[in-house]
């Protein structure tokens, strides 16, 4: 409880807020003071639609540490492994659950032929990782790998193929040598490459960010190379391509309009934007500043805005008609921040360590991708292990530690909504975001954060509060609409420091720990620290 406020004066005035109609626009704003009362109405009862577990995807790219000395160290190496698989790494993504992944690339995948990761590990082809790095590959990690690993941890696969320097033939064997079950020579050199059974990959992208590293492409152009690949994306033993185009980087409609426009035919199943809140990369990611920190996470304003103009933009082309919906995916998205040049050098490219920042903003992320569950298809945050706004962290290719960031933590406290039904909230008391943030100009502290979802039929109710402020302690009062609690739990991650993180040294610096909360005259109570995420689940009557 912040010093401002006793519990007493929380409860009394908890007590005279609840009177207002909460479905309530029309009550007063009070100001926000360093301990601020914030009203929560979950609206238990008006639906807006299934929280995918893909929601919470996952995208690890041949960049850095991410797969070679991350997930994958190779069957000789002294790091504990699973036939190559960091095998610490595998247990903590199988802990977690990852409903998909997504290989090989971001940038890479465009410059990737997957003929180069199949047969004898080592007669494969050795590479120069062009985009990230310039260093050799050799290969050891491709598509029987990759599947293995899904196998594993439980993902369902998500291919990325090349169509910056890739043809239509060379996806359209890729598909039919992981998904046809026998008799073509494809299927037949799969099976002599160790798997009989056919892979079933469902996701298949057609090229990645084809407006800059996938070709430099105009949205115009690259419709004519998605219609054309389209046509060689097929089934094969039963499998459906569920293919996904290119999006907009961020925002940009005039992307996602030209490449419409330009579609006559070969309808994608969905569009994948990328949005990575960048900040002005200004900081790095232990050493952010409050401004720099306010500055970063007002940018979710923004994403939620993107998935809300982005999903208009499809359904004005007819997206939402037709046998099929084109979904729209957040296919990469997360922090990118300052990253210095001595941990690159020791970890890997792009290697970032996640903060109680990063947790915040994953929690801002995910509670997005609830309230505009209706929206939205699928989301991979990137990336996986060890690059940008990662899950776990691995001390470079020979260390044998393996950390599970706040990231990870951050994930681990919104499993509870997958395949639940989220619900409108309201948050009378949280001011409305400065609209149209410009990067790099000063943004006030971003307000309470709230999403909820319910179990149908009902029974259990999933609220997920985050502060972004890291000069206020807030109290929630959370009224139910349409059921009535009867208990609740609570788990909560948080740190007063906005840099705290959990490191080689400090592993378990940063986890989440049961706090309390009380169901009190139909009302859910709790604390709500400065800097956490927190996930209540109720009871319901
Ligand atoms: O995730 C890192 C890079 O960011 C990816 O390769 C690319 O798709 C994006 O620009």
């Amino acid at each position: 409880m912040n010093s401002s406020m006793t519990r007493r004066q929380f409860v009394i005035g908890a007590a005279t807020v609840s009177s207002y109609a909460l479905a309530a626009r029309q009550v007063p704003m009070p100001t926000t003071s360093s301990s601020a009362l914030q009203r929560v109405l979950v609206r238990a009862d008006d639906e807006i639609g299934l929280v995918r577990p893909e929601f919470h995807g996952h995208f690890a790219e041949h960049l850095g540490s991410c797969v070679y000395g991350g997930l994958w160290v190779g069957p000789n190496s002294k790091i504990p492994n699973t036939n190559g698989y960091r095998t610490q790494a595998v247990n903590y993504l199988k802990e977690l659950g990852v409903p998909v992944l997504r290989w090989p690339g971001g940038c890479y995948a465009d410059d990737y032929h997957w003929r180069d990761g199949i047969g004898p590990r080592e007669s494969r082809r050795k590479t120069v990782n062009i985009h990230w790095g310039g260093y050799v590959e050799d290969g050891s990690f491709g598509t029987h790998e990759f599947i293995g690993l899904c196998r594993l941890i439980g993902a369902e696969p998500y291919l990325a193929g090349n169509v910056g320097s890739g043809t239509p033939e060379e996806l359209r064997n890729w598909i039919e040598y992981c998904n046809q079950p026998s008799g073509s020579t494809l299927a037949e050199e799969r099976a002599k490459n160790g798997s009989p059974e056919p892979f079933r990959v469902k996701y298949w992208g057609v090229g990645n960010e084809n407006w800059g590293c996938g070709g430099n492409m105009r949205p115009e152009v690259y419709a004519d190379h998605f219609r054309r690949f389209a046509v060689y994306v097929r089934e094969f033993g039963g499998t459906r391509p569920f293919m996904i185009a290119s999006g907009p980087n961020g925002n940009d409609a005039r992307w996602t309009r030209g490449f419409l426009d330009g579609l006559t035919g070969g309808r994608p199943d969905a569009i994948g934007m990328h949005f990575y809140e960048g900040g002005g990369f200004v900081d790095v990611a232990t050493n952010f500043t409050v401004e720099h920190m306010n500055a970063q996470l007002a940018q979710y304003q923004l994403v939620e805005d993107a998935i809300i103009q982005q999903r208009a933009l499809i359904d004005g082309y007819g997206g939402n008609r037709g046998p099929r919906r084109i979904g729209l995916m957040l296919d990469e998205w997360g922090v990118w921040d300052r990253i210095p040049a001595e941990d690159e050098r020791k970890y890997g490219k792009l290697w970032m360590q996640s903060t109680m920042r990063s947790a915040v903003a994953a929690g801002l992320g995910l509670n997005v991708f609830n309230r505009q569950a209706d929206k939205l298809y699928m989301c991979n945050i990137a990336q996986i292990v060890n690059v940008l706004q990662s899950l776990l962290l691995t001390d470079g290719p020979e260390g044998e530690h393996c950390v599970r960031t706040t990231t990870y933590h951050a994930f681990s406290l919104f499993k509870p909504h997958r395949g639940k039904t989220a619900v409108r909230t309201e948050t009378p008391d949280a001011p409305a975001m400065q609209p149209g943030f410009v990067r790099g100009a000063p943004a006030g502290p971003s307000p309470l954060s709230v999403s909820a979802s319910i179990s149908k039929p009902g029974g259990e109710l999933v609220l997920s509060l985050v502060n972004p402020r890291a000069d206020a302690d807030m109290q929630i009062d959370c009224t139910l609409r349409g059921t009535s609690p009867k208990s609740a739990t609570a788990q909560i991650l948080h740190d007063n420091d906005l840099n705290a993180a959990n490191t080689f040294d400090q592993p378990d610096r940063l986890t989440p720990k049961s706090h309390p909360v009380r169901v009190e005259g139909g009302r859910v109570l709790l604390d709500l620290p400065r800097l956490s995420v927190a996930t209540v689940t109720v009871q319901t009557a």
